[in-house]
């Protein structure tokens, strides 16, 4: 396995990491079908993703309230100290203050379903169906379950993606992909995506397998993609603001979400699977 640095540039500045994986360009052919995609009726299907208004009344509040208690539960089964009285979402990073615990809190947070939050997904589900003109559900028919995956990132850490499509995956293939914004999430820590990417054919990509790519000793589940035809990965920050999401094609190109501030990012993605019809 060859050892790569992956160099990209997050709205214009350089941003380098080590990814070890074997990498190759693959086939000639495109895997978005526009035809039928969960994003085809929308006015940026062309660019791949869109920020959008997701939350009415307290609902965004309890979702952070959900998403805290599922962060505590996470502390509290691995035994990590905490002060219940003072603790911030934001200071996430000075109560987990290695890797290893980091690891134990994100083996738990990382694979959750509807049952684990007080807050009714299928009210966001109903009303991203809506914004995209298909009805959508919570269920992944190949999973046999729902998927909330909290993502936990710590300041100037590696606790990122490499930059990655989820439709690589054959049960992220037909889905809308949805990234909320819930604490530290700004210019300097929010989403990376790379603009109109979902219409990049395989042969221009270069590429690990799934399961291929390692960074810092974590194996991901989605291929790393390390570069295009064109060169490096030209990425922005949509930074959708709080109560705002975004949503993406599964094969636009995003990760390497690196956190260049001073307090711990949190945001939750979910994958919404098109009603078949
Ligand atoms: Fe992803």
């Amino acid at each position: 396995m060859a050892t790569e640095t992956c160099h990209l540039y997050l709205d214009g500045t350089s941003y380098d990491f080590k990814v070890e994986g074997d990498f190759f360009w693959g086939e000639e052919e495109l895997l978005y079908k526009e035809k039928d995609s969960v994003i085809s009726k929308t006015s940026w299907s062309h660019q791949g993703y869109g920020v959008v208004d997701a939350f009415e009344g307290n609902e965004f509040e309890d979702l952070r309230a959900s998403i805290e208690k599922n962060i505590i539960r996470a502390f509290e089964a691995n035994n990590i100290p905490y002060d219940k009285d003072t603790f911030k979402l934001g200071d996430y990073h000075k109560v987990v203050t290695n890797d290893e615990m980091h690891l134990q809190v994100i083996d738990i947070t990382r694979n959750l379903t509807n049952e684990d939050f007080d807050f009714d997904i299928d009210k966001l589900t109903d009303r991203f169906g809506k914004i995209l003109g298909y009805p959508l559900t919570s269920w992944v028919e190949e999973l046999q379950k729902s998927h909330i995956q909290i993502r936990i990132n710590r300041p100037s850490s590696l606790d990122i993606n490499p930059p990655h499509r989820d439709g690589y995956l054959s049960y992220w293939e037909d889905v809308i992909n949805v990234w909320i914004p819930i604490e530290g999430c700004n210019e300097h820590t929010s989403l990376p995506v790379f603009p109109g990417s979902h219409l990049i054919p395989e042969n221009e990509i270069l590429r690990t397998g799934s399961k291929g790519a390692t960074i810092n000793g974590n194996t991901y589940f989605v291929p790393c993609i390390l570069k295009t035809k064109e060169g490096d990965l030209q990425m922005i920050r949509p930074n959708p603001k709080e109560g705002e999401a975004l949503l993406f094609s599964p094969f636009i190109i995003h990760g390497a979400a690196v956190n260049r501030s001073e307090s711990t990012r949190i945001s939750i993605e979910l994958r919404l699977p098109k009603v078949k019809s």
